[in-house]
């Protein structure tokens, strides 16, 4: 960790700027946060696990894409009092509901790392991930805010350290976590994940996902305390699922290498069919597969942690992709997205200062 030289946040300190700030946070809303002093900014995005949630719990590899559209901010700054502005709720930190417990934590422990005083401060969180759907928003929130707070401290974390902070938040959200998710949201490539170890994945070609929400929510603590219960009576059973979910996750990587989606398609209904003899599919999850199958999807499955939330199709095309969100609509969707995978040789394009860091950059150099 670098710390700077002075650390020149008080957070009893009184604003000092734009006194509206925290109400005009949104992705991109570049003018309203320039000129804001003593403050910090974080983001990050959201995830899709292409293959091996659950199995990654019992230390077999599994591969999360990112989602770049899916975006999440955070901003801390000093304040006369501690509150929080967020889509859940707005308010006194002590009041917060449960669901914002994990990214207090993540502030709280980021603070307490880079030695902030954080009795008093604004923070803002503005996200377009949503909630509960396996796509990764309880681990970018918290990411996004230990980067606001260590932002707001000038200290640079290192990569190992953000993870840290991130994780703490993670078990307080779910319980144990793999770690998967707290890699993932800050990964521009797909990454693979075994056992706390990270590994950037290589991509031949272009590929297009569609993700089709269930409208359902899943709660990951409990998909993963019926797997770890399945697993107490039937180990045997369980454990051949995951030898087969970690062999097509390894598989699955072999084909995003060589740029063969058939396979890789393929893979992801087989990974489904695990899945559902894991017993953390859905009917509502089921229905979308079979609107999957039908429309021609080279391969669906559910992603996250099941039960509810979404399930990642993989389209022939753009076009294709468009087709496919109206095929999931009408067999229940709430809402679809398309995301887009670029070649390793791109991604190095991608590569750059989000919009909300350029931001924080010119407001410290102004
Ligand atoms: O539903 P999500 O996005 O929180 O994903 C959970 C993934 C699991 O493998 C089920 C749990 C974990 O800790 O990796």
């Amino acid at each position: 960790m670098q710390k700077p030289d002075s650390n020149d946040i008080n957070v009893k300190t009184p604003p000092e700027a734009d006194p509206t700030f925290g109400d005009h946070l949104s992705l991109g809303a570049g003018r309203a946060l320039r000129g804001v002093s003593h403050g910090g900014l974080g983001s990050a995005h959201g995830k899709a696990i292409l293959m091996g949630e659950h199995s990654v719990v019992y230390g077999a590899p599994a591969v999360a894409l990112p989602l770049l559209d899916l975006q999440t901010a955070a901003s801390v700054r000093t304040s006369a009092s501690a509150t929080i502005t967020s889509d859940l709720y707005t308010g006194h930190i002590s009041k917060a509901p449960r669901q914002l417990k994990p990214v207090i934590t993540a502030l709280r422990a980021t603070a307490d790392h880079v030695g902030l005083n954080i009795e008093s401060c604004e923070v803002v969180i503005s996200s377009t991930i949503p909630l509960e759907r396996g796509l990764g928003s309880s681990a970018a929130v918290s990411a996004a805010m230990v980067r606001a707070v260590s932002n707001a401290a000038g200290v640079t974390l290192s990569a190992e350290e953000t993870f840290n902070l991130v994780q703490i938040a993670e078990n307080v959200a779910h319980g144990t976590s793999s770690g998967l998710d707290a890699h993932a949201v800050r990964s521009l490539t797909p990454v693979r994940f075994q056992k706390g170890n990270p590994t950037d994945v290589e991509v031949a070609k272009p590929l297009t996902f569609v993700i089709a929400d269930t409208g359902t929510s899943g709660s990951t603590s409990a998909a993963v305390n019926g797997v770890r219960m399945l697993r107490e009576q039937t180990p045997r059973y369980v454990d051949s699922i995951i030898e087969s979910l970690a062999d097509l996750a390894e598989s699955s990587i072999e084909a995003l290498g060589t740029g063969d989606e058939n396979k890789l398609g393929t893979h992801m209904y087989e990974g489904q069919e695990q899945l559902v003899r894991l017993g953390v599919s859905a009917p509502a999850l089921d229905a979308l597969i079979e609107a999957a199958h039908k429309g021609d999807a080279l391969g669906a499955k559910l992603t996250g942690s099941g039960l509810g939330g979404c399930v990642l199709a993989l389209a022939k095309d753009q076009d294709h992709a468009s087709a496919l969100i109206e095929d999931f609509t009408e067999a229940g969707a709430t809402r679809g997205w398309k995301t887009s995978l670029v070649p390793s040789d791109l991604a190095d394009e991608y590569d750059q200062e989000t919009g909300l860091e350029a931001l924080f950059d010119n407001q410290e150099n102004a």
